[in-house]
């Protein structure tokens, strides 16, 4: 399911935007920065201030997360199914997955969502349709990065 290479994008990249459903069908789109990955079906994020998309999953568990590397052009789209679980239901391995990555943020974790996952694609910028390869399009974005952030 989540192959080598949209795992190391997530590991590199655990910002997803996290896609969930509202009472009234429609979408909403969230910011959550914690993601580790448990294993090839199944990703988490630790619960700091999620009260809308918690809500949201409680209706309709459905869920689709966007990681994107900026600066290669590349996202990988997860598909799937979002539980809320508090931090005294999760099992070890769960509560291990976070303590490296986000150790000193667990404390302020109240509980973890789990998403099991039903289908994960890659999908690469148009830019490579153009022509442009990785190498140019980390160039490119980085030096738009770099005039942001460092000049
Ligand atoms: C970059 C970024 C990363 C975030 N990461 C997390 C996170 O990992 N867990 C969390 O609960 N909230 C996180 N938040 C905060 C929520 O997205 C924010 O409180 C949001 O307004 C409420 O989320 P909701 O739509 O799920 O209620 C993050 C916000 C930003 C801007």
């Amino acid at each position: 399911m989540l192959n080598e290479e949209m795992k190391t994008l997530i590991r590199n990249h655990p910002a997803g935007m996290v896609a969930t459903v509202n009472k009234d069908g429609a979408p909403v789109v969230s910011p959550k920065a914690t993601f580790v990955i448990i294993d090839d079906q199944t990703l988490a994020f630790g619960n700091l201030r999620s009260p809308g998309t918690l809500a949201n999953l409680r209706g309709n568990s459905a869920v689709e997360v966007c990681f994107i590397d900026v600066v290669t052009r590349k996202a990988v789209r997860v598909t799937g199914t979002g539980t809320n679980l508090p931090k005294s239901k999760a099992d070890a391995d769960l509560v291990e997955a976070f303590e490296k990555p986000w150790g000193i943020y667990i404390d302020h974790m109240a509980s973890f969502v789990r998403i099991e996952v039903s289908k994960a694609e890659m999908i690469i910028s148009p830019g490579y349709d153009l022509g442009f390869s990785e190498e140019e399009l980390v160039d490119q974005n980085m030096t738009k990065l770099e005039g942001l952030y460092r000049s």
